[in-house]
This record gives structure tokens, C-alpha cells and sequence, in this order.
């Protein structure tokens, strides 16, 4: 498996962009850090980085647009061929250009067990809430600070006589063990089978009148009483692929599908011409183009009658 490239942008000390770089020596890690950047060109990370070979940028955002500083970002990042980004202790609200463009692609490391305390001074702000915890959260970066999908936490015990400095310090340590664990994890699931058969499970039940049941050992999805629209065939016959089966218009579709991309698309083996498989385990996939397959493959199996009803009700 190719590893997941991920630049990390800092502001400071940059310790858990460090822990991301030693995790990454691990010959197992599935990700490298191709890149450490950062708006602050003092922070002492960024030292640390040189000098265990990852190429480093600095721009400082003063006297700037935010817009403006996170396109210079922006344009670094990209030109270091990473696929990803991991946001650790890098202090800047970012443009919502940015964050889009990095939609479900982008992480942060936060020191609270999110969704509380979301913002500065979260230590404190646990201490004087009397939290029997307070704790670390990797999440995926959206808009709105600290708001995305949570992807894992470590929630750390408040000691009697602990200040903001003293669990700070505990955090930290837990913080350091989280990030490489949960970026490893996230990195991998675009490769996971199971992760890959849920998320289409998702959107084939999604379908009116959809069931699910077991065919010659895949997941198979087909209309209640009626035909099948979807398959997942995971290492059939020990292919080593995992792709989804879905119905195209007929053999032209096919074939046009196949010379677009001879990688993502084959004829998949024991079904017409008119089915399609689809890789789902290359990375890099176009989930929206499934979610449509899988509708439209729904569409081309479903009865008329079935057709005519749900027609029927969206008029309502
Ligand atoms: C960490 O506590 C992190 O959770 C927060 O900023 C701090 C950065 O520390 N976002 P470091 O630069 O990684 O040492």
C-alpha cells in the first residue's frame, strides 16, 4: 500500500507534529510527513523538522489578508504532494476557501474531550467546571472551530491539586499517543474493507425498498421481492480487489467505462454486459460517482410499479 503524504502546519513547539514524524519512521506507519509549515517562521518545530530531513515552509500571515496567507498555504501544500493535512497547534481561524478544499481531508488535535471546551484556554475552563477528566480529541476540521466529526478521544483524570499548566502536561502525553493512532487509522479506512462495505451499505439501504442479504459470500443489495443493484465483491475468488458491482446501461457504457480508467473499472467476472465493477480500494475515490451508480443501477432494476409510486409520492 502507498503511504498517505500529510503536511502538518504549526504555530509553536510543534511536539505532536514531532510525534507524527517519529510515528512515521515506523516501517508499518501508512502515512509520511512530506511537509512542516507554518505562519510563525520561529517556531522552534520547525528546527526540529529540518533536521530530521522534511522539507519546511514559513510565511508569516502579518500584514495580510487571511484569505491571501492561506492561499500561500494553500499553494504550498499542494505543490508537496500531499494528500492531506494535520493541523497541530497551528493558531489561525482558517478562510472557509480553505477549509473546503481540504473537506474530509484535514485534521486537528484539540485539548478537551470535544464537544466540550471548544476554543482557548480549555484546561482551565475544565478545572473550573470540576471535570472529574479532561482529555484530547482528534476531528476532522470543518468551518465552524473545533466542530467536525470526532475521530477519537483520550479523556485524561484531573489529579486533586492539578492546575491548567500540570494537566496541560498530562494532555500533552496523551495527545502525542492519540494523533499518529487516529490519523493511522483514518488513512488506512480507504482501504479497509469493512470500512468500505459499510459506507456503501450506507448508501445502497439508502435506496427505497432496499435489502440486504448474502450472495456467494458478498454484501449484496437488492429491492425487497426483487432484484439485486449492488454488490460488493471483496477478494472474490482471491482477486485482491475490493469493488463494488453495479448495473450500467449495457455493453458501450461498459466498455466506455473500462478505457476511461482500465484501473478503477473492469468487467467483473459471471455477471452481463451490463454490469460494471468499480474499485473501491485504490484511494482517492469519487464517492459521489458511487452514491449516483448506486441509484442509478436502483433505477435500473426497480419494478415499474415501484417507480410510479415513489413518483407519485415526491409529488406530495
Ligand atoms: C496542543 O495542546 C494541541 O492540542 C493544541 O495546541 C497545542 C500544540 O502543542 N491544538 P505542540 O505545538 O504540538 O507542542
Amino acid at each position: 500500500m502507498n503511504k498517505a503524504r500529510i503536511a502538518v502546519l504549526i504555530s509553536g513547539t510543534g511536539s505532536n507534529m514531532a510525534a507524527l514524524v517519529y510515528a512515521a519512521k515506523h516501517p508499518a506507519c501508512p502515512f509520511e510527513i512530506v511537509l512542516v509549515a507554518s505562519n510563525n517562521p520561529d517556531a522552534p518545530g520547525l528546527r526540529l523538522a529540518a533536521a530530521e530531513g522534511i522539507p519546511i515552509f514559513a510565511h508569516s500571515h502579518k500584514g495580510m489578508t487571511r484569505a491571501d496567507h492561506d492561499s500561500i498555504m494553500d499553494a504550498e501544500i499542494r505543490k508537496s504532494g500531499a494528500d492531506m493535512v494535520a493541523l497541530a497547534g497551528y493558531m489561525r481561524i482558517l478562510s472557509a476557501g480553505f477549509v473546503q478544499g481540504w473537506a474530509g481531508k484535514m485534521l486537528n488535535i484539540h485539548p478537551s474531550l470535544l464537544p466540550k471546551y471548544k476554543g482557548l484556554h480549555t484546561h482551565e475552563r475544565a478545572l473550573e467546571a470540576g471535570d472529574s477528566h479532561g482529555g484530547v480529541s482528534v476531528h476532522l476540521v470543518t468551518e465552524e472551530l473545533d466542530d467536525g466529526e470526532i475521530l477519537g478521544q483520550t479523556p485524561v483524570a484531573i489529579l486533586p491539586g492539578d492546575t491548567a499548566d500540570s494537566l496541560a502536561a498530562r494532555v500533552l502525553i496523551a495527545e502525542h499517543q492519540l494523533y499518529a493512532r487516529v490519523l493511522g487509522d483514518y488513512v488506512r479506512r480507504d482501504f479497509d474493507p469493512v470500512w468500505l462495505t459499510q459506507r456503501v451499505r450506507a448508501l445502497a439501504m439508502a435506496e427505497p425498498e432496499a435489502e440486504e442479504s448474502l450472495s456467494h459470500g458478498m454484501a449484496c443489495f437488492g429491492i425487497k421481492g426483487g432484484k439485486k443493484f449492488a454488490w460488493v465483491s471483496d477478494n472474490h475468488h482471491g482477486d485482491g480487489r475490493v469493488a463494488l458491482l453495479v448495473k450500467v446501461s449495457g455493453p458501450e457504457e461498459q466498455a466506455m467505462l473500462i478505457e476511461r480508467d482500465e484501473d478503477r473499472y473492469f468487467k467483473p467476472a459471471y455477471f452481463g454486459n451490463d454490469w460494471i465493477a468499480i474499485r473501491l480500494d485504490l484511494g482517492g475515490l469519487d464517492w459521489e460517482e458511487v452514491r449516483q451508480r448506486i441509484s442509478a443501477s436502483w433505477l435500473a432494476v426497480a419494478p415499474a410499479k415501484l417507480k410510479k409510486a415513489l413518483s407519485v409520492a415526491d409529488e406530495f
